[in-house]
């Protein structure tokens, strides 16, 4: 069947008010861009006529500004899941304006196919290539193109020039069946192909085919501060004696490790300390750090969901294909984070906290409980399966005025049960068989601000009896306080006694 070629407009008229639109990509690696814009677009000419126009998304996680963004302040955000970063999405949700589900990323493609989040009206999907008999070569990630290709009632490809077609080999597309048909995933080491190196799509649903030349959204890092890298050294230093102990094997485990910057701080590091050995990486992004440790030898081979990478870096490993083909592979997030295979590998997951309590559960996603920051992103479908769960986290944030560590978390995403250890730019708390005490002794003494060390033994100290020693009238004094002063160092107990 000939592929029939569309403007962006004619694409975003493919979608209807109410329609539940899957995009391709994660993070803002591999999202399509300019079909949304002209879905943007559309939604305000609805709105200018008093029309409604909204849709329902499901991504990969994050996105770019053209999509997320574009759409955000369009109003055209039905319901949003399962993972954002975008800032004017962020008011959105937070304001209530648009209804947002916060999920595990590998659960969504399941979710999706065992219909508890509704239909797949259509799929937009970014592409390096097509053909008329419905092979579809993703870009730079793959998020949950497979499944919304499968269930939706119409496909529109972008197919991006900037990606070039001989990218194709660097996907493994799987689906697992469902229950109670489902079958082990058998991938027994990162580098291990299961699929194929393309989307198979029935031709007849593909809509139309956008031809676009759009640069990719990808942020550069910032420049790494003190703390930050002291954070990546101590992980490092860490893992080293894990090795020397003989508790991680001399070969190493695969390695996850969290977005942002102390992610691709915490890798930078490890890829310096000739103490650890070349390791591989089994993890949903691939940042900038794991393709330059690549091209050291350092990092030998990597599977992810995406290459979330700055514009450069992505050029680069296009224009040396040939050395990058045999050492990623991107993978659909259902199994780039799935915790069978996360369990069975052995992973060391690194990722971030934005808030940790003494007792060593973990807040990722809502900054005093309340306002949505990102989500939960991957770290929950690697931190319960790895083999050692790190968390990392400056001691403060907001010019020391914030604890990381609190009495209590003012809302928990992982928990004390699969937290095993946690570092800061002071040091490393090894939870692992500790009681809770223990554990609020090692969390102050190690990895806690000197600032707040003296506030949180004194809570500790405050008599209450029980496993957990939390008194439920001042849990929360350090949030109120923020709240009151604008400043943790302010608490005073007596007000809470
Ligand atoms: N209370 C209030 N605000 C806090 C805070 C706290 N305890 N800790 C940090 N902040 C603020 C920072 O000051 C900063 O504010 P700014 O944007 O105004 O500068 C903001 O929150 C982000 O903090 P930062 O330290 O820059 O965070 P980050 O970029 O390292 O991201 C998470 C941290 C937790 C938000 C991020 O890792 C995340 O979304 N995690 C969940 C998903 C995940 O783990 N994915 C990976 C799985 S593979």
């Amino acid at each position: 069947m000939a592929l029939k070629f569309i403007t962006a407009e004619e694409a975003a008229s493919v979608v209807r008010h109410n329609d539940n639109v899957g995009f391709s990509g994660f993070t803002p690696a591999g999202c399509p861009k300019a079909v949304p814009v002209a879905i943007a677009r559309k939604a305000k000419e609805e709105h200018a006529k008093g029309l409604p126009f909204q849709i329902g998304m499901f991504t990969g996680a994050s996105t770019g500004d053209k999509l997320d963004g574009e759409l955000a302040r369009a109003k055209a955000i039905k319901f949003r899941t399962p993972y954002q970063s975008n800032k004017d999405l962020r008011t959105l949700l937070n304001a209530r304006e648009t209804n947002y589900f916060d999920l595990h990323l590998s659960e969504l493609a399941q979710m999706l196919r065992y219909g508890f989040l509704g239909p797949v009206d259509v799929a937009i999907i970014e592409a390096a290539d097509v053909t008329e008999d419905g092979k579809i070569v993703p870009t730079a990630a793959v998020g949950i193109t497979p499944t919304i290709c499968r269930l939706a009632d119409r496909i529109i490809v972008e197919l991006n020039r900037r990606h070039p077609k001989e990218i194709l080999g660097m996907h493994d597309i799987y689906e697992p069946e469902d229950p109670p048909r489902r079958r082990e995933i058998q991938i027994y080491s990162p580098s291990d192909r299961i699929g194929l190196p393309y989307v198979q799509v029935d031709p007849a649903k593909i809509a139309g085919v956008v031809l676009t030349d759009e640069d990719n959204e990808g942020g550069a890092f910032t420049p790494i501060d003190d703390d930050t890298m002291a954070i990546g050294r101590n992980v490092a230093d860490f893992l080293v004696g894990e090795m020397k102990a003989g508790r991680l094997p001399k070969e190493f485990v695969p390695l996850q490790s969290g977005v942002g910057n102390v992610a691709n701080a915490v890798l930078g590091c490890m890829g310096e300390n000739k103490q650890i050995p070349a390791f591989n990486v089994y993890t949903e992004v691939i940042q900038d750090s794991v393709i330059s440790l690549m091209q050291e030898g350092r990092v030998k081979f990597a599977s992810g969901c995406s290459l979330t990478v700055s514009n450069q870096v992505l050029e680069n490993i296009y224009a040396q294909l040939s050395f990058f083909r045999d050492k990623i592979l991107l993978r659909p997030q259902e199994i780039s984070n799935n915790p069978e295979v996360a369990r069975r590998m052995g992973l060391v997951a690194i990722n971030t906290a934005l808030e940790a309590d003494i007792f060593g559960n973990i807040n990722s996603t809502h900054v005093l409980g309340t306002r949505m920051m990102n989500g939960i992103g991957g770290s929950g479908d690697f931190t319960r399966a790895a083999m050692l769960s790190i968390f990392t986290t400056p001691s403060t944030a907001k010019d020391g005025k914030i604890s990381a560590f609190v009495p209590m978390v003012s809302h928990m995403d992982h928990s004390e049960h699969s937290v095993k250890v946690i570092i800061t730019e002071y040091g490393v708390a090894d939870l692992r068989g500790t009681a809770p005490m223990q554990r609020a002794r090692k969390i102050i003494d190690n990895c806690v601000h000197p600032d707040f060390r003296p506030l949180l033994n004194e809570y500790l100290d405050m008599g209450i009896k029980g496993q957990t020693p939390q008194n439920l009238n001042a849990c929360f004094a350090f949030h109120r306080e923020l709240s009151d002063s604008g400043d943790m160092r302010n608490v005073r107990w007596e007000k809470y006694k």
